[in-house]
């Protein structure tokens, strides 16, 4: 019985149980070979140190994620192209063939089969792998060289694109934002894919964010191809949504970064962000048939081949980020994250009687604020992040997650109230 359909409309998926979560997590832990119990000698790993990690702790009984843990399943490799896969992890591996699909078909709108991905250690390799596979299906497919190809992104995305460049050895073209609005700028858009072309640039690999690090700010996919279909160009596009993959398509009926975008071909988000899941659950998707152009056919010892940055990878990840899925259901994570929002929008309404200028997207958690306004007091006391460390900030950031109680914002609200007064 699938636990998830999609209408027209909405996404839906099933909250299940804790039992039936247990009950799930278990099959799939006995379809896997077990170090303990089976005769597991070639691969150069084991459960947990059983000094530390005793398999008879009564908690673990209880505890599908920390069993898994011990239990120590690797997940090398893509469990989602249909081929072979290592039999030794196999029932673990369909968990997180079925998270990949769930994400793209319910949160993504993609057609149900039409994407590969893999639990990432982070955003950031889910970034680089996508940069990876563009540049390399460029060069496959149409003998680009490495100095023909351009990375586009606005000048708000995340370090990883520039780190994805440095690595691939891709040259950059940051694109510059509106200061208020965040938005793109459409003719600094122009000028860059322009000067790319002019330095020789045949092939673009564009960068769209769904909540930038600093703003959750989101780009506007209506705004930016209209400019790269003049262009006539030959491209592909990867949405950021480390940040706002959780939150946005939630609070946003309307968002336009999906599947259904035949211009989109793949995403990133972050399990270890919005969805309060353990670090080490980035989550890369991709259209079908794009995947293979970052497998390396030398990884002969791995039954399938391996087409990941990382390698080895824990199988807890991917179950962690289906349980935390599985015990919301669509309809309660949804709510959960409407209730952030509406938080937020309590914070914003006390700025605006104080005067205080920010930014912020209506559906994303985010608040930025102008650094004028932020004392080295109120900083450090709530830990607000700032655009910058080396220069004078400009902004700085704070987050509504679900940590910041009714009571915590209440006091920085006073807090900054009784700042502006005596500034007064
Ligand atoms: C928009 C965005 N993309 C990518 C990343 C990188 O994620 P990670 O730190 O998981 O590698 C971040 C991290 O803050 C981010 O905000």
């Amino acid at each position: 019985m699938p636990t998830f359909v999609r209408n027209l409309y909405s996404m839906y998926w099933k909250k299940l149980s804790r039992k039936a979560i247990k009950q799930r997590i278990d099959e799939a832990l006995s379809e896997n070979a077990n170090y303990r119990k089976g005769k597991v000698m070639g691969v150069p790993a084991s459960y947990l140190d059983n000094e530390l990690f005793y398999d008879d702790a009564p908690f673990l009984e209880d505890s599908p994620f920390l069993k898994t843990l011990v239990a120590n399943p690797n997940h090398i490799g893509v469990h989602t192209l249909g081929e072979e896969t290592e039999e030794i992890f196999k029932g673990t591996q369909k968990i997180e063939a079925e998270l990949i699909e769930l994400i793209s078909t319910q949160i993504f709108k993609a057609k149900p089969n039409s994407t590969d991905g893999y639990i990432a250690p982070g955003g950031t390799e889910a970034n680089i792998e996508a940069i990876w596979i563009y540049r390399n299906y460029f060069m496959q497919q149409f003998g680009a060289k490495n100095d023909e190809i351009a990375l586009v992104y606005s000048q708000d995305s995340h370090y990883s694109m520039p780190k994805g460049a440095n690595l691939l050895l891709l040259d950059t073209f940051p694109v510059k934002v509106d200061e208020e609005t965040r938005n793109i700028n459409i003719d600094d858009f122009d000028n860059q894919i322009q000067s790319a072309l002019n330095s020789g640039k045949k092939y673009f690999i564009f960068i769209l964010n769904m909540a930038t690090t600093m703003f959750g700010s989101v780009d506007d996919i209506d705004a930016v191809l209209p400019v790269i279909k003049k262009h006539n160009l030959n491209y592909k596009i990867h949405v950021d949504a480390a940040f706002g993959g959780f939150i946005y398509p939630f609070t946003n009926t309307d968002n336009k970064l999906t599947f259904e975008r035949e211009e989109i071909s793949s995403f990133t988000l972050d399990g270890h962000k919005m969805l309060q899941a353990p670090y080490g659950t980035g989550i890369f998707l991709i259209r079908k048939g794009m995947m293979q152009y970052s497998m390396t056919k030398e990884a002969q010892y791995v039954m399938g081949k391996d087409y990941t940055l990382c390698g080895s990878r824990s199988g807890a990840n991917a179950i962690v980020v289906w349980m935390i899925l599985m015990i919301h259901g669509s309809n309660g994570w949804q709510a959960k994250m409407e209730q952030l929002i509406d938080k937020k929008d309590w914070v914003l309404e006390k700025l605006d009687k104080l005067g205080v200028e920010y930014y912020h997207n209506p559906c994303v958690n985010i608040v930025t604020i102008k650094s004028k306004y932020i004392s080295p007091f109120l900083m450090k006391k709530y830990f607000l992040v700032p655009d910058t460390h080396d220069n004078q900030p400009n902004w700085h950031k704070f987050i509504v997650m679900s940590h910041v109680s009714q009571g915590v914002l209440d006091e920085f609200i006073m807090d900054f109230k009784a700042e502006l007064q005596m500034k007064q």
